[in-house]
């Protein structure tokens, strides 16, 4: 339940939609979907197995199944990844945290149902220097005091209870959305493939996005995996995280598309699409609308929560495995750097706009974004398959999976041809044919 957590938040939510909007709808989503089955469970499972053997951090977990100390770098690159990721989800986080506010204090549900107004709202208040910053100081220091009490019960136990009422409320949204006029064409541009419209960025971005979804790619379920029970089935787990993870996406991608096209959003928006349209969805709702996306709002916040504490758990708990440093220090250590680094994103959307990079002029935030998903998960996640197919003692691997032997394991020769060559050669190729454009 706590991988659960860390899979499913604001990347299944926010990032989706207005990636799946940004790269074509319909076709995407199947691209997605393959990715996410053959290629993001492939790996999850990798990432568990390598873990809960070593019982280690990733930079120890990689040495001590190779003399070679120089896998421990593909470790400390999905640690840097880790790092960079966390920074950004702030953002979103904080965003997320200062919608709860507004929820609740009826300035989302004062701004009705005109898409311009709400838009309008939506992009003054996130290139302004104060509420964006304020509320991600707010849930990052509420995510340390979590991490500081000790983990993994506290996680599981929120991921059970308030994961279900996420959805809940989802599918909620998913039949209001549909029941607004001329909510099918949203239907059409989800689940209707249009393969014209797919790029080779758009392949490497759908990639980058079951990456970023399934939180594989950067060592997280590493972690997660040396926590795990020894006698927790791996392949049965990888494959419900992956599956809850995937609907929930898909059930946000019907709750936003048709709503998109009833109030005339345009689907390839951009980052904000889903704090322009959520809105507008609420307040179509009468006097329930505040309610519901108080509370809606909320639970992604728990949401997002479970995903961050996973990213500084991972952080914390290498380096407290690699220096004398105790956990509490350094869940302290790495709050202060993301929180830092946060906050310098979150300017970067408004204040520190100007500050661009390469010849596209991206701003930080969409440096960060881009390098988040498209470039460090994917090369990580080349490495670790490399790794996991070619290089770690084939006999650990079946050990692992079989729990010494005590279970079945009828799938190990398709799993094995994924991870050996299917993985590796889908990744290379999406790699290099989407950084060339
Ligand atoms: N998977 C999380 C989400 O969908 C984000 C995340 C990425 C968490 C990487 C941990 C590691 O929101």
């Amino acid at each position: 339940m706590a991988a659960v957590g860390s899979a499913v938040g604001l990347g299944n939510i926010w990032r989706f939609p207005y990636t799946c909007g940004k790269y074509g709808g319909g076709a995407f989503l199947i691209v997605y979907l393959c990715f996410v089955f053959l290629l993001g469970s492939t790996l999850m499972i990798s990432e568990f197995v390598i873990g809960r053997r070593t019982q280690h951090t990733p930079v120890k977990a990689f040495q001590s199944l190779h003399p070679k100390k120089a896998w421990g770098l593909v470790g400390l690159l999905g640690l840097i990844t880790s790092f960079f990721i966390l920074s950004q989800y702030l953002v979103l986080s904080g965003w997320t945290t200062n919608y709860v506010w507004d929820s609740l204090t009826g300035r989302l549900a004062a701004l009705g149902t005109d898409s311009g107004t709400i838009s309008n709202y939506f992009s003054q208040f996130s290139t302004s220097a104060g509420r964006p910053v304020v509320f991600l100081v707010v849930f990052s220091v509420i995510c340390l005091a979590i991490i500081m009490c000790g983990v993994q019960k506290g996680i599981e136990n929120v991921s059970k209870v308030l994961m279900p009422l996420l959805v809940l409320i989802v599918l909620v949204l998913c039949v209001r959305s549909l029941t607004l006029p001329g909510a099918s064409k949203g239907l059409e541009y989800l689940f209707l493939p249009d393969f014209s419209k797919l790029s080779g960025e758009g392949v490497l971005a759908a990639l980058g996005q079951a990456l970023f979804s399934l939180s594989v790619g950067m060592g997280v379920m590493i972690v997660y995996g040396s926590y795990m029970p020894l006698n927790d089935n791996i392949f049965k787990t990888a494959m419900w995280i992956t599956a809850c993870d995937t609907l929930i996406a898909v059930l946000a991608g019907v709750a936003i598309f048709p709503a998109v096209f009833s109030c005339g959003f345009d689907p390839a928006g951009g980052p904000g699409l889903v704090f322009c349209v959520l809105p507008n969805v609420f307040n179509s709702m009468g006097g329930a609308g505040v309610v519901f996306s108080t509370l809606f709002f909320l639970l992604l916040v728990v949401a997002a929560m479970t995903s961050a504490i996973s990213l500084l758990e991972a952080l914390t708990a290498a380096l407290h495995e690699h220096s004398i440093i105790n956990r509490q220090v350094s869940a302290v250590v790495f709050f202060l750097l993301t929180t830092a680094f946060g906050i310098l994103f979150a300017l970067s959307v408004g204040p520190l706009s100007n500050i661009t990079f390469g010849h596209a002029h991206l701003t930080l935030f969409d440096f960060v974004d881009r390098l988040n998903s498209i470039y460090l998960p994917p090369i990580c996640s080349l490495i670790t398959i490399i790794f996991f197919g070619w290089v770690m003692p084939e006999a650990d691997v079946r050990d692992e999976l079989s729990n010494h032997g005590t279970l079945k394991i009828g799938y190990y020769s398709v799993f094995r041809f994924l991870a050996r060559y299917l993985a590796p050669l889908a990744l290379l190729v999406v790699l290099v044919a989407g950084i060339l454009g």
